[in-house]
Parts: structure tokens; C-alpha cells; sequence
């Protein structure tokens, strides 16, 4: 049998799961909860509190792992759950609709899903008092990429939400390239675990194709708007031409752009330092300075905390 990870913040220990959940013990996996049993959400949260992050499902049950997923999501507007567990849902739902885009936006009715997601978040987001901190704090400092999509996808939605900007399809754009944004990244033959900082001059040049290979990855298909193209490619340029592929200044960019690009260059410097995004706030804004427009950065360290 083949199987794929799940992350464990994404299942709900109070609610029956369709699907037969897995434990990897060395090699092997074990089976951990059967969908024939009663239900024992009390084992998933003992893992939880052991600091498991996956487990894991037969492939054939993607499907189910999926709409479970879906339906998740709705509970990030239910009351009675604490305003953490939600965050945390929301938080991990990200992390694999990030890991899922790629493949799910292959088709328009995949690409409607991931919109969905992003939609309830956002929601969530704009709805509730705390949310932003909530889902920082679970979070932490990103360890790979979809973890630091997650992460961009929910400060630039936050972001944008405390811009005023209400646009639907403008807000649904600026997720899906968050999500997408570094997904040319994985091909580069490169360590992308090593911080630009540190790449030697070979490693940049190739580094810095990573917008334009993420947007070709997108720009044959009819549905992929022109903008989401476009936040993609240019996700990489700040100040006055200082970033790249084509040296652009950012203040004369849209405001999304500029969103989009403020929150990427916020979570990866949070990464290469090691410092979680909820404590960053004060040394970016002096660092960063000039690189992105004042009220945007002012705004920006005031939404970090809402
Ligand atoms: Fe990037
Ligand atoms: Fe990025």
C-alpha cells in the first residue's frame, strides 16, 4: 500500500474521520485509528501535545482526506472552538493547500478549490479578533516552502484586509500567487535550503530565475489571471530596483505587488534569521526601510499583532 503525509493540525480530534489514519514507527507504517472503530479523537491529541507533525492516510483516500479538509475549514467560523485550535486549522490547512497547489491547479475545478480555502481563511482573518497573532504563534519560523507560502498567504491577506482593499477576485489573486509564488524553486538543481545571503554567485544567477519558472509553470492556463502571473513574477523586486528578475521599482507596482512582496521578504528574512514572525517586526522596519513604501510597513507591523 502506498501513502501519503498528512499534517495533524489539519484533523480534528473531536470528529470522526472516513478515512483510516496511519503512524510511521521507523519504516513502518501502523495503524493508528481505524474508520471501522469508534472513533478515539483523544489519540490524535496526545500526538499533538507529543509534537508529532504527520501522519499519514492511504492514497486511495485522498479524496476523503480532502473534503474533510473542505469541511474543516467551515469550523474556523464556529464560536464554540478556542480561537487557537481554529488558528491552527487554518495555519495547517494553508500549509497543505500550498503543498497541493501545483497539482491542483492543473485544472480549472482545482484551481476553484484552492480559491475556496483561501476564501475561508481570509474570512476567518477579517472576522476575528487575534487571528493573525493566533496563527503566527502556531506557525512559528517556516522550515521549508509551503510552510513559508502559509505563512506569506496569511500575512498578505491580513495585510491587504487592513489596506481596505475588498475586491474579491484582487484578494483571491493575491492568495493564489502567495501560495504559488515559490513553486519554480524546487527544479533549480539548487540547495534551496541555503539563504541567498550565503549563495555563491552561480547559485544567485540560477536562484534568481525562480519567479519566472513559478509563472511559466501557470501561463498556459486559461483560467490563471493576468495578475496572478504578474504578483508572481515580480514577488522578488523591492526599492528602487534593488530586487530582482528585472530590477523594477516597487512603489510603482500595485498595491498587492507591494503587499505581496512586503510579507515574502518578511517571512524569509524571519526564516534566515531564525526569529519567529511574531518578534520580527522592529528589526525589519529598520533593516528594511526604503525597501517598501512607509504606510504600507507601518500598517504592516500594526497587523502582525491584531
Ligand atoms: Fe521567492
Ligand atoms: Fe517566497
Amino acid at each position: 500500500m502506498h501513502y501519503i503525509p498528512v499534517r495533524i493540525g489539519t484533523l480534528r480530534a473531536w470528529e470522526a474521520v472516513n478515512f483510516d489514519i496511519f503512524i510511521k514507527i521507523g519504516e513502518r507504517h501502523v495503524h493508528y485509528i481505524k474508520k471501522s472503530d469508534p472513533f478515539d479523537g483523544d489519540r490524535i491529541q496526545s500526538l499533538k501535545t507529543k509534537g508529532v507533525k504527520k501522519l499519514f492516510i492511504p492514497m486511495d483516500s485522498e479524496n476523503d482526506y480532502l473534503n474533510y479538509l473542505d469541511s474543516g475549514l467551515d469550523h474556523l467560523k464556529n464560536a464554540d472552538l478556542k480561537i487557537e485550535d481554529r488558528a491552527i486549522i487554518a495555519k495547517d490547512s494553508l500549509v497543505t493547500s500550498s503543498e497541493n497547489a501545483l497539482k491542483n491547479v492543473q485544472t480549472e475545478r482545482g484551481y476553484k478549490r484552492t480559491e475556496g480555502q483561501i476564501q475561508k481563511v481570509l474570512d476567518f482573518l477579517t472576522s476575528e479578533q487575534g487571528a493573525m497573532r493566533q496563527i503566527l504563534s502556531s506557525s512559528g519560523v517556516a522550515q521549508d516552502t509551503y510552510q513559508h507560502s502559509a505563512n506569506v498567504v496569511a500575512l498578505s491577506l491580513n495585510l491587504a484586509a487592513r489596506c481596505g482593499i475588498k475586491e474579491t477576485q484582487t484578494l483571491m489573486n493575491l492568495g493564489l500567487a502567495g501560495l504559488l509564488h515559490d513553486a519554480g524553486k524546487e527544479e533549480l538543481g539548487i540547495d534551496t535550503s541555503i539563504p541567498r545571503e550565503k549563495m555563491d554567485l552561480a547559485q544567485l544567477t540560477l536562484y534568481q530565475q525562480h519567479c519566472q519558472r513559478a509563472a511559466e509553470k501557470l501561463q498556459d492556463k486559461p483560467y490563471v489571471t493576468k495578475q496572478v502571473l504578474e504578483l508572481i513574477l515580480n514577488h522578488e523586486e523591492v526599492g528602487e530596483g534593488a530586487g530582482f528578475p528585472s530590477k523594477k521599482r516597487l512603489s510603482t507596482l500595485p498595491k498587492t505587488q507591494q503587499i505581496l512582496n512586503l510579507c515574502n521578504e518578511y517571512d524569509r528574512v524571519c526564516t534566515v534569521s531564525g526569529v519567529s514572525p511574531l518578534d520580527a517586526v522592529k528589526q525589519f522596519y529598520v533593516e528594511k526601510l526604503g525597501m517598501f513604501d512607509l504606510e504600507l510597513l507601518k500598517l504592516f507591523s500594526e497587523s502582525i499583532r491584531a
